[in-house]
This record gives structure tokens, sequence and C-alpha cells, in this order.
């Protein structure tokens, strides 16, 4: 049992530790990063649709929740650049942009909640089949709604299987290969870290949850399955996106397309 302990504690708020002494970056008075990662400004941007909400075919809230489920069956008919854009805004859209921590930043306010306001997420696509796009990793960007073209991937699906479980789980993971989209969501951790400095890692973790469950009632809606996946092969995924692996890492993967 020893050994699970301090996973279980990590579960624990820390709020009443009498070892709570740290003092956060944010509580040294150091202004916050920025709420959407520094890119390369000369990477090709792309449009997105304004949101509709006439692609909602099932706007019945009960309906979506009450039909959810991890859907694996995707048919091989691409995306369109509306859905997509819908998925994107449902789970991390900015709905307002306000002054905050002593007008030192800002906070983004989204369509999902995250403490603190934090939102330590960037969202990257792994895109395979979406109308007009050509293969590849994206990232989107809340503030501007738009998607980057981070760069073309010739052999994604193959690279999305192996990143799955390797060499042993390429059966199993062949659905994976055939997911028009795939997000691929990574943390910077620092994000969090400002602000609550040792107890960020549970509360980004916590934050993720509710990024995903946006996206699986946003697919209900318009026809389409999501699938989580957590376990998967941290190396591969952190290549495929191209980032250090130490200052941001992938955390979270969904699988998204229309159904059989
Ligand atoms: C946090 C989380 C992690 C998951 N990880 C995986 C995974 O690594 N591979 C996979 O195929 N499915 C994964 N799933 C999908 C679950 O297996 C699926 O949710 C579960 O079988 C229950 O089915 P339901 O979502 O339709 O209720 C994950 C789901 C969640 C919520």
């Amino acid at each position: 049992m020893d050994s699970f302990d301090n996973n279980r504690a990590f579960m624990k708020s820390g709020c009443d530790l009498p070892e709570r002494e740290y003092v956060s970056d944010q509580e040294k008075g150091i202004a916050p990063p920025p709420v959407e990662k520094p890119i390369d400004s000369s990477l090709k941007t792309i449009e997105l649709p304004k949101v509709d909400k006439s692609i909602v075919k099932h706007s019945d809230l009960y309906h979506c929740i009450d039909n959810r489920r991890s859907r694996r069956n995707y048919k091989d008919v691409s995306v369109t650049l509306e859905e997509l854009s819908f998925l994107l805004w449902a789970t991390q859209g900015v709905q307002k942009i306000v002054p905050a921590y002593k007008k030192t930043g800002f906070i983004t306010q989204r369509t999902v909640p995250s403490g603190g306001g934090r939102q330590a997420f960037e969202t990257y696509l792994a895109i395979n089949a979406v109308e007009g796009l050509e293969k590849g990793i994206y990232l989107y960007r809340p503030v501007e709604h738009k998607l980057v073209f981070c760069h073309p991937e010739e052999e994604l699906a193959q690279k999305l299987i192996y990143a799955y479980g390797g060499e042993n789980y390429q059966d199993e993971a062949r659905w994976l290969g055939k997911a028009p989209v795939v997000f691929l969501w990574t943390c910077i951790p620092y994000r969090g870290e400002w602000r609550y400095n040792c107890e960020a890692y549970r509360v980004m973790l916590l934050d993720i949850g509710h990024v995903c469950q946006n996206l699986y009632l946003a697919c209900e809606g318009i026809g389409f399955g999501a699938c989580a996946i957590a376990g998967y092969l941290q190396i591969a995924f952190d290549e495929l996106v191209r980032v250090d692996g130490q200052d941001e890492y992938v955390v979270y993967v969904s699988a998204v397309g229309s159904l059989e």
C-alpha cells in the first residue's frame, strides 16, 4: 500500500497541509505567462468559419448527455471546416478576455471551466481528413479562433497507431489510424504552476477532463463520435506534435469523426 500513498495524496487538496509554505510566482508579483503559446509568426494560418449553431443536429442537451458513448467506428468521410470549427469552439472557444491579476495579465473565459482561469492547454490536431486541409499537425489559436499549420505528416495514420501503444498494439489501434481528426491536448505546466505552485498538477488534470467531456457532448450534437485516450506512448505523441516533453507535453488525446 505504501507505494501508492504519494499518488493517493496527489489527488487530495493540499490547502490545509501544514507544509503548504510555498510562495507562488503570482504571489511574488511575477507577471503571468501568455494565454497562448508564442509561435513562429511565419506559419501559415487557416481561418475557421464562424460557429453557427445550426450545425447542431441534436440541440437537446438531454439527448446529448443520454447518448454519450466512446465511439471508434468513424465513417470514411472528411470532416468539414464548419464541423471542426464547432468542435474547437466547444472545447476551448474563448468567450471573453478580461484583465486579471492586478492588471498584470489576462484571463480568457472559455466554453470550459478552468481553476483560476489558468487554461493551461494547447490544442493540436492530427488531421488525416478535413476538407481543404493538407494532412499534418495543426495548432488551434483560441483567441483568434484560427488554425496554424505546424507541419505536414505523410505517415500520419501509422504514427498515430504506433503512438497508441507501440508494436504490440497495432491491431488494437487500427481505429485510431482511421480517425479523420485526432485532438492532442498538450499542457503548459507553468501556466498552472505560476498560480498554484505544486498544487497545479491536480487542478490541471481536473481541467482537461472538462475539455474532453465537452468534446464528447459536442460530437453527440453533430452526429460525430469521440473516444478519449489516456494510455499512450508519451514520447511518440510529444514527438508527433514537436513539443519538448518538459515545458509542454501531451496530457490527453481524443479521436473524432462522423459515425458509421
Ligand atoms: C480518462 C479516459 C481514458 C481513456 N483511455 C483510453 C485509452 O487509452 N484507449 C482506449 O481505447 N479508450 C480509452 N478510453 C475510453 C474508455 O475505454 C471508455 O470510455 C470506456 O470503455 C467506457 O465507455 P463509454 O465512454 O462509452 O461509457 C478512455 C476514456 C477515459 C474517460
